[in-house]
């Protein structure tokens, strides 16, 4: 449980778990990920996977722990399989995109490595906790936000192997004051390693969003990010290619940085959904470093008109989803 004193900083998290410096010393024996221990010992699948997820190779199934999150209605998982592909970025974007059509909305920052969204969302300061010791999210832009980045030192780095990640993950969904919310977006860190298999196996993903560049080298890798949610049974909603063309300000000539299209032709050869086309915009890093998401501003129409569609689409299907 992250009390007053856990919340002091990163060393209290390194000392409360049992051998966490990821020296690879210690006695865990658990080396899937998986974290069920016992018949699964050595397993390397990292599927976490039980009877009824994919190739059972254990008796205890550890999705069988998964619980919703009381009263948040849908949970949005965007990830990649490369880094700086934009999750971050998208993340916070679609997060904004949500709210400003109404719905009440969370942003887990669950990149313990890299936190993003103090920086994007610029606002970091420590969170309270309730009387009964869960943490208050800070509110930005009227959404709800969790990040380590709000309790540990923007320099420090958090050294941990995976028993430690997962309790921590488990902690930001379990024992945060999300409240009544529609959607809690949840920014990955990229790749399919111990956070996105505990964030799948502790509560039910609605909607798994990838994110890629146009180049074969981000495909590839997202393509694992799309078999990983498929091996877990999470539905994916689709993939979106990001950077994926430049239109120059000054002479309107489109330059295709990153080759064009990859996205859409695997969404199309793997039978998944295109989400769309973002391009390459200055202002969306600028106004990202400044804490200003470009879905906070009356600018680039073509990128926001992305963002609007797929915020659309997603409560259109949430509600169908509560209707069925
Ligand atoms: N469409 C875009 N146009 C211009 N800059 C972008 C665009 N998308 C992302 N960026 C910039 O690219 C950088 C990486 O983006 P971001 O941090 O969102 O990637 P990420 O996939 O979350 O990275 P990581 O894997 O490290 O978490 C940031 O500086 C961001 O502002
Ligand atoms: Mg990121």
């Amino acid at each position: 449980m992250i009390d007053g004193n856990e919340m002091d900083g990163n060393k209290d998290y390194y000392e409360e778990g049992a051998d966490s410096c990821g020296c690879g010393g210690g006695e865990e024996e658990d080396s899937c990920g998986c974290g069920s221990g016992g018949e699964d010992e050595g397993s390397s699948c990292g599927c976490g996977g039980g009877e009824g997820h994919g190739h059972g190779h254990g008796s205890k199934n550890p999705f069988d722990e998964q619980t919703p999150i009381s009263g948040v209605k849908s949970i949005i998982a965007v990830a990649s399989g490369k880094g700086g592909v934009g999750k971050s970025t998208f993340s916070v974007n679609l997060a904004i995109t949500l709210a400003n059509q109404g719905k009440k909305v969370g942003l887990l920052d669950a990149d313990l490595y890299g936190p993003s969204v103090p920086t994007m969302m610029g606002i970091n300061k420590r969170p309270d906790l309730t009387s009964n010791n869960k943490i208050v999210p800070l509110e930005k832009f009227g959404i709800k936000l969790m990040s380590l980045g709000f309790l540990i030192p923007e320099d420090a780095p958090a050294i941990w192997r995976g028993p430690v990640v997962m309790q921590v993950i488990t902690q930001f969904l379990k024992d945060v004051e999300w409240g009544e919310i529609d959607f809690l977006v949840v920014d990955l860190p990229p790749g399919t390693g111990d956070i996105q298999l505990t964030l799948v196996q502790t509560v039910p993903i609605n909607f798994a969003i990838v994110v890629s560049t146009p180049q074969d080298i981000s495909l590839i890798d997202a393509k694992k990010a799309l078999a990983m949610f498929d091996k877990v049974n999470v539905p994916v909603f689709g993939i979106v290619e990001n950077m994926s063309y430049f239109i120059c300000p000054h002479c309107d000539k489109r330059s295709d940085i990153f080759k064009h299209g990859g996205a859409k032709t695997a969404a199309e050869k793997l039978g998944v959904n295109f989400l769309g086309e973002i391009p390459i915009v200055e202002d969306i890093c600028e106004l990202s470093d400044k804490g200003e998401p470009i879905m906070t501003k009356d600018i680039h129409p073509e990128v926001k008109s992305v963002f609007n569609k797929i915020s659309d689409s997603l409560i259109l299907r949430s509600e169908q989803k509560v209707g069925a």
